[in-house]
């Protein structure tokens, strides 16, 4: 199997400047969680790699070389604004949406059931698809995606809508295509989810890759952080230059400061009993408030 290669990739709506030198890769049989703001790139970044939308500079690699017509024929895509057709059954649809990329009728037939089993619609491979509850059609919209057993999946918040069960079955899914060799690529604002279930990640901001890696690696440049129970006081880490409170619950403080923490220690010691001191590791939602700051809206920022 193949890796993905995203190389400097750049675009611009007008004279918005959607993406700006985007670059990054996704390994075979790797689960890549794309995450950003509104309006941040990452819709426009996947459609460049489907070759729905063309780049204005840069390039996209797969197996080291530009990727060709032929490629793009074996991505499993879900798009942001979704592709079925309302009226037509499940089933003739995921049938020919494998007949479109190359398989025989029988292999076809075969595949829709397979998928639609696997994902918990095969109930309903005879209804038109508009019929279906917003989260089977998100269900159909992975089938489709999948039916004709694709070497890449690009898939563009395929989690939102979705209950706990189908995201499990969901995530199911994605971890047995990469242990297969496909690479993943999808996008969520679910953090949790993507720090469960990814092997790298990367954020991008207002068009830009503001952090790529695994979240050990991103992690890494965050600075220590401290979880201290028992100083009510909020002043008390006045002592200690350049520490910060990150959160304060009753007699619950999470701490970010350099070095060891014993200087914090002993000021929390200062003020009264201390009842817990632990090393805390920052979530992906932390690591993402850090680098995306507050800005809640990329549009909103431009
Ligand atoms: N067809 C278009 N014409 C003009 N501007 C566009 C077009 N498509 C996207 N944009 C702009 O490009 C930027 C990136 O949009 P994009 O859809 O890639 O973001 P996104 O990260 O997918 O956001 P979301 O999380 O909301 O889906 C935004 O500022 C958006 O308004
Ligand atoms: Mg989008």
């Amino acid at each position: 199997m193949a890796a993905l290669e995203l190389d400097t990739l750049t675009k611009s709506y007008g004279a918005l400047r959607a993406l700006d030198g985007v670059s990054f890769t996704v390994g075979a049989g790797e689960i890549f969680g794309f995450v950003g703001s509104n309006g941040a790139g990452k819709t426009t970044t996947m459609r460049i790699v489907l070759g729905v939308l063309a780049a204005d500079g840069g390039t996209v690699r797969w197996d080291g070389r530009p990727i060709t017509l032929d490629d793009r024929r074996q991505v499993g895509y879900m798009p942001e604004e979704r592709g079925l057709y309302p009226k037509m059954h499940v089933g003739d649809q995921l049938e020919y949406l494998a007949r479109l990329h190359g398989l025989t009728p029988q292999a076809a037939r075969a595949s829709a059931r397979r998928w639609a089993e696997t994902l918990g619609v095969e109930q309903r491979l005879g209804d038109e698809v508009q019929k279906l509850s917003l989260g089977n059609q998100q269900r159909v919209q992975l089938a489709a995606a999948l039916v004709h057993d694709p070497e890449l999946l690009v898939l563009d918040e395929p989690f939102s809508g979705l209950d706990p069960v189908a995201v499990d079955v969901m995530s199911g899914v994605l971890n047995d295509r990469a242990t297969a060799g496909v690479p993943v690529i999808f996008s969520s604002h679910q953090l949790d989810l993507v720090e469960r279930l990814c092997h790298r990640v990367g954020i991008i901001k207002t068009g830009r890759m503001v952090a790529t890696g695994t979240i050990g690696e991103l992690r890494a440049t965050d600075r220590p952080r401290w979880e201290v129970v028992g100083p009510t006081d909020p002043s008390w880490l006045a002592a200690v230059p350049g520490a910060r409170v990150l959160s304060q619950a009753g007699d619950r403080t999470v701490v970010e400061a350099a070095g060891d923490g014993q200087d914090v220690l002993r000021a929390a010691l200062a003020t009264g009993p201390v009842h817990e001191f632990t090393p805390s590791r920052p979530s992906l939602t932390d690591l993402y408030r850090h680098v995306v700051s507050d800005v809640v809206s990329e549009e909103v920022a431009r």
